[in-house]
């Protein structure tokens, strides 16, 4: 291996974690045949595994979250020494990384001005429907409590977080759900509900928002829960005009405006902090986690705007006028430390620049796959996350299965590059590909990854 790991027998390892861990998304019928990936070392933008083998890293950590990329010792460092200086204290404190984190957090965020600290990005999530939940209680006699949630977007993984999820597939089986959590559809004009392109598309996919609320009546709805760019569902980037509708409805309805962030936030999209800072809105909150500390540590945050944070603070002879909430482990202190770090990387390595311009030549790169394999129906993405949806027929839009899907990923694999797939989402539509390399990636790394992905599709689609 690269770095400092030895290759050592790592059979007990292996053996210990079929016998006692329980993997996430896994069916584990299959190990009773075969050893499951261990990745033991990672350094930049590759890994190693169980075997010694490198694999080029085409999706950060499997879901997009390594931003700044593996080995980084200045993270370490700073993780480390504030932790011998004070590890934890309960959030009802402060801490110096805690408060110094979060001024530069706001910095990047014109018009937000709180940070409440959690440790997930669903926790996060699950803040921002509190505070909708509470607001409503306090402003409008409980009323305007229902949160409004798109179709084929993914807010986590507990029962709160995917009352409000837009994902069939990953739902069934762990209902019931929390009620108040209303769907809208979804917005990728590749699989078009309307006879529409372009502008004119994405603002009817928005008006279709504001068909939900009059019919659910503007006077129940309390907020609007959206990722700026849907991964897991796809990778749909909204088509233009969508956002600029979608601001305008939620300001005519007094409806706040949710933005989840996870797997957007912190560079991932390119040019921008944020995916919602290329649209120009003003979003009343933004949670994000994956790319805030770029998995060194986890730290994930529900940030709002100061209107917001007011209204918990009004009645101070109110003994319920408060947020009363905490997240225990929203008090360690690495996260703000790995977090305030791993900003300064991406802003001393250009990096917000350099995702825009690799994203931008990968997606060429995609494009010129689409002419060499018919299979490659449709190219989308913003920065560096991108997908490639497969098809068996461009014209009817036949998605491939996933079978196929899976053979392709494993192809890869093969090739040494790991890359990712919808999955287990929105149900016969499995079939997007999926690519967030680090954002330090370069064009040596992206053309591995394309030269990967070209290979296993010839060989797949023979
Ligand atoms: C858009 C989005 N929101 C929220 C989450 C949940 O984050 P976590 O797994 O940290 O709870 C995810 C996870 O993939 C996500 O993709």
């Amino acid at each position: 291996m690269d770095g400092t790991t030895t290759q050592n027998d790592l059979s007990h390892v292996v053996e210990a974690d079929k016998r006692h861990v329980w993997h996430h998304l896994v069916q584990h019928k299959a190990f009773e045949t075969s050893d499951p990936r261990i990745i033991v070392e990672g350094k930049g933008m590759r890994v190693w595994d169980q075997h010694g083998r490198e694999h080029i890293d085409a999706v950060s950590g499997a879901v997009w979250t390594v931003n700044v990329g593996y080995g980084r010792k200045s993270i370490v460092d700073a993780m480390s020494e504030q932790l011998m200086k004070l590890n934890y204290f309960a959030g009802a404190a402060g801490s110096v990384p805690g408060a110094l984190f979060a001024e530069k957090l706001i910095s990047k965020m014109p018009g937000m001005s709180r940070v409440y600290y959690t440790n997930s990005g669903s926790e996060a999530n699950e803040k921002a429907f509190k505070m909708v939940r509470q607001i409503a209680h306090k402003r409008y006699g409980g009323k305007k409590h229902k949160i409004l949630y798109r179709e084929r977007d993914y807010h986590g993984s507990t029962i709160g977080a995917m009352s409000c999820g837009g994902q069939v597939e990953r739902n069934i089986q762990y209902g019931p759900f929390a009620p108040g959590f209303v769907e809208v559809p979804h917005c990728l004009e590749y699989r078009a509900q309307w006879d529409l392109t372009g502008e004119a598309y994405g603002q009817r996919a928005a008006d279709a928002i504001e068909e939900v609320i009059l019919r659910e009546g503007p006077d129940t709805v309390g907020a609007l829960c959206l990722e700026p760019v849907t991964a897991g569902g796809g990778v749909i980037v909204p088509p233009p005009g969508y956002w600029e509708r979608v601001q305008e409805i939620c300001r005519k309805y007094d409806i706040l405006l949710h933005i989840d962030e996870v797997v957007c936030g912190v560079g991932r999209t390119g040019t921008h902090w944020f995916g919602y800072q290329h649209y120009g809105i003003e979003p009343d909150f933004v949670t994000m986690a994956k790319g805030v500390a770029s998995g060194y540590a986890a730290i994930a945050c529900c940030v709002t705007s100061e209107r917001v944070f007011d209204l918990f603070k009004d009645d101070a002879s109110d003994p319920m006028n408060y947020f009363r909430d905490i997240s225990t482990f929203g008090g360690c202190t690495a996260g703000p430390a790995a977090a305030l770090e791993n900003m300064r990387i991406i802003e001393d390595e250009n990096l917000l620049e350099n995702t825009t311009r690799m994203g931008d030549y990968m997606l060429d790169r995609l494009g010129e796959l689409m002419d060499k394999h018919a299979v490659i129906g449709d190219v989308r993405g913003k920065g560096l996350f991108l997908g490639a949806e497969l098809v068996s027929d461009r014209d009817a839009r036949t998605p491939v299965t996933e079978a196929q899907i899976g053979a392709v990923v494993a192809g890869c694999a093969t090739e040494g590059v790991i890359i990712g797939a919808t999955n287990r989402s929105v149900p016969g539509l499995n079939n997007v590909l999926c690519f967030a390399p680090a954002l330090i990636a370069t064009k040596d790394d992206i053309d591995q990854i394309v030269g990967a992905v070209d290979k296993s599709l010839a060989k797949v689609f023979a």
